[in-house]
């Protein structure tokens, strides 16, 4: 019998993050033929991901440009993705979570009336522009996918609320199958500015900001927030590996350059992310992949958005929603500098987003639809 041919198709960092572990599962199994896709919507951040887990695309699209619209973005994957559908003639293509890439991956698709199997599905704010574009990908994507691999029970049921309930898996996150290879005890960084934190006597505060509905006032007045943090608290470190998009470059540097405790430093590689991540005293962001995260490491997290489609750590009580508003950010991080109770309430590990098995079980519910094996995987949770 010949294998089945599965297309990964990917393009900005959290993706390559979470697709990563996903096809080394695949090119683990004997029954499949892993081909790998990237559209390189992000270049340089995309590389660092690829390198350090040591992928080899089969087809990359190249498609980056400097301030890139949707448009473009969506266009090019979409014209590009044509003749690489044509050529590699998988039997399922694997697109992820909710980015351009991912919509354009999936239409491309279902244009050549290939079968699409989404991971990270059912996730929803039910606010088509927060996050702007995210929620309308993955809603659009929800409804071309013909496999649902639903991190959590949630996701599931709001799969079922569009009337989703076919070909749905729940699976837990990858990200933390990811988490689970790069997290080690005596990590030593490659940034020395890293090694030389003082982890036991300062917070380190661990910040990332790059949404494009933040972008704007939304920004201004997190960056503002920041600034204050430091300003107020001499024992806070603020180390912010700043997004490589010139608007949020922009942003970070007019409002906390120049200050000796804020450390504004390039993306970090994904190693290096983690393992400091590992070692913050918060977590600041308005990520996506940082939420799910901080909380498998036991570290608190206000999320700088006005809502989450992640919505199970908050119901844990290590992630709080602080909004986009300077006043409301800056009280909520003064609390957890001060309050220690409060603080300990939020820091402690819990993994409402799987337990490192997620990759399994999707490569398992997908030989089980292709016919070989009899039964699906058991529910992440069950
Ligand atoms: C994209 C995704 C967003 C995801 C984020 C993860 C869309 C519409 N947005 O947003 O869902 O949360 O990635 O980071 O799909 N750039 C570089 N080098 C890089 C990466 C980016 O120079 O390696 C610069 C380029 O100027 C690029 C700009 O950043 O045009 C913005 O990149 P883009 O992918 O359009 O948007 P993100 O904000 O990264
Ligand atoms: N990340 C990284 N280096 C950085 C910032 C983030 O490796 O400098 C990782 C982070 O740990 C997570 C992912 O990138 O796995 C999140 O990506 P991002 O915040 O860009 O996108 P989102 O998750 O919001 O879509």
């Amino acid at each position: 019998m010949n294998p089945i041919r599965v297309m990964t198709i990917f393009g900005t960092r959290p993706e390559a993050i979470k697709m990563a572990p996903l096809v080394k599962e695949l090119q683990g199994r004997a029954g499949v033929q892993s081909i790998c896709c990237v559209t390189a919507q992000h270049r340089q951040m995309l590389d660092s991901v690829l390198d350090i887990f040591h992928l080899r695309p089969d087809y990359d699209l190249n498609i980056m440009e400097p301030r890139q619209t949707l448009s473009t973005i969506t266009s090019k994957c979409l014209l590009g993705m044509e003749g690489v559908l044509e050529q590699a003639k998988p039997n399922l293509v694997l697109v992820h979570g909710d980015t351009s890439t991912t919509f354009a991956g999936a239409l491309a698709a279902f244009y050549r009336q290939i079968m699409v199997g989404h991971v990270e599905a059912g996730l929803r704010t039910w606010d088509k522009y927060s996050p702007f574009p995210e929620e309308m990908n993955r809603k659009l994507v929800g409804d071309i996918a013909d496999l649902h691999f639903c991190p959590t029970a949630a996701n599931r049921d709001n799969l079922a609320r569009e009337d989703i309930r076919d070909g749905v898996f729940i699976t837990g996150n990858t990200v933390i199958d990811a988490l689970k290879t790069t997290v080690v005890k005596d990590y030593h960084f490659a940034i020395e500015l890293l090694n030389h934190l003082n982890y036991e006597h300062r917070k380190i505060v661990l910040v990332t900001c790059h949404r494009r509905e933040n972008y704007g006032q939304p920004m201004a007045h997190i960056m503002t927030a920041l600034r204050r943090v430091a300003d107020a608290f001499p024992e806070v470190e603020l180390v912010y590996p700043v997004h490589l998009s010139p608007v949020v470059r922009e942003a970070a540097g007019k409002y906390l350059s120049g200050h000796p405790r804020i450390h504004l430093i390039d993306p970090l590689d994904v190693e290096e992310m983690h393992n400091l991540m590992a070692r913050a005293y918060l977590v600041m962001t308005d990520s996506g992949g940082l939420q799910e995260e901080a909380p498998a490491l036991g570290r608190p997290v206000l999320v700088l958005r006005r809502e989450t489609e992640r919505p199970e750590a908050v119901a844990a009580g290590t992630v709080q929603i602080a909004g986009t508003e300077e006043e409301p950010i800056y009280q909520m991080a003064a609390r957890l500098l001060t309050d220690e109770t409060a603080y300990r309430a939020m820091a402690h590990a819990v993994n409402p987003y799987g337990d490192g098995r997620a990759c399994a079980r999707i490569v398992d519910a997908i030989e089980w639809k292709f016919g070989l094996r009899p039964q699906p995987p058991a529910a992440f949770g069950a």
